[in-house]
């Protein structure tokens, strides 16, 4: 009952000075404990699979476990595609009951990714599905067995305002990432966040803005990124690099140890830790909490998110037929 969309999401957060993070998943054990993390810290939350770690799970088949663990829950749950590169990926995205997608453009020329982002808009819309786009350039997501080397950003590719003013009226889309300091994996040295810049975007557009690249950032600077409108925080590295360390500690302790449910028990209590930890820091934790409210459909304080007046956007159910429809038409226009 919980699916939700990005927009009703984040519109949330934006407007009540929060941020609901985005945890990548990279593994069925990161399901429950990211889940679990949400109920108890009365979190909404954003689970994500990236494009670039689709080699370490299939997306058809990881998609209905996410779907189900959050349609038990009462707390709001969105299911992102991360870093969608490829027209496919997001159609197949879509088609598996994905309530958002990011489209990723970034790496083109503004008017390529204007265009490409879009049509996009157009197909996700019109099955009730959220889509995040990106301008100024983040980097690559961090993926490979060791820490990938760290790095700054350039300023060169930081998210211009007129850029993104330009982005959202031409696109229509309902949330935006935005290059401002931030890097995904690992930072050379301290990040140095424009919180300037961030302040001018929200201020010159008025749909939420996400901050990528959360490991390494500190509490305090997540509190003012927060404070000055960014709404969704993404948030994989550091949860990962977390997990592998209490595998290790306990593969040490156990050298005997040949179960790997009870290694992967370690990784998910690491990771459920890990959140809950995040889910304080981004201010979401008792945001569903019984004393509070959470009315996404409207400025309501009445509506509680376990009341029956709860009404996610109707449209985030989604319609194969109509998706099947539409991936035959615009696939072969997207192609040309
Ligand atoms: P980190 O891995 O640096 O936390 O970034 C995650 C991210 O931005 C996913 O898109």
């Amino acid at each position: 009952m919980a699916l939700i969309n990005l927009k009703d999401l984040l519109n949330h957060a934006s407007k009540n000075k929060y941020a609901v993070g985005a945890f990548n998943v990279t593994s069925i054990n990161f399901i429950d404990p990211i889940m679990e993390a949400a109920i108890e810290s009365n979190s909404p939350v954003i689970m994500q699979l990236a494009e670039v770690h689709f080699r370490y799970l299939n997306l058809e088949h990881i998609a209905p476990a996410i779907i189900r663990a959050a349609k038990e829950v009462s707390i709001p749950v969105c299911i992102n595609l991360d870093h969608g590169k490829n027209f496919d990926t997001i159609i197949r995205a879509i088609r598996a009951g994905f309530t958002s997608v990011m489209f990723d453009c970034s790496e083109e020329p503004l008017d390529i990714n204007i265009a490409k982002t879009k049509e996009i808009v157009k197909i996700a819309h019109s099955v009730g599905v959220g889509v995040e786009g990106e301008i100024g350039n983040i980097g690559g997501e961090a993926v490979g067995i060791a820490a990938p080397t760290p790095h700054e950003a350039s300023a060169e590719s930081f998210t211009k305002v007129g850029d993104a003013v330009r982005f959202y009226e031409e696109t229509g889309v309902d949330a935006l990432a935005i290059s401002v300091g931030n890097v995904h994996g690992t930072y050379k040295g301290e990040p140095n966040l424009d919180f300037e810049r961030i302040e001018k975007i929200n201020n010159a557009i008025p749909i939420p803005i996400v901050l990528h690249g959360g490991s390494g950032i500190s509490d305090n600077d997540f509190k003012k990124a927060i404070s000055l409108g960014i709404s969704k925080i993404n948030f994989y590295t550091e949860m990962s690099a977390s997990a592998v360390k209490a595998a290790r500690i306990f593969l040490n302790e156990n050298p005997d140890c040949i179960s790997y449910g009870d290694l992967a028990k370690i990784v998910q209590a690491d990771v459920k830790k890990t959140v809950m930890g995040r889910m304080e820091v981004f201010g979401s934790k008792n945001i569903t909490a019984s004393d509070k409210t959470l009315c996404i459909s409207c400025d309501e304080s009445s509506c509680g998110l376990t009341e029956p007046q709860f009404k996610p956007d109707a449209k985030t159910v989604v319609y194969d037929s109509l998706v099947d429809l539409i991936t035959k038409e615009v696939l072969q226009s997207m192609r040309k």
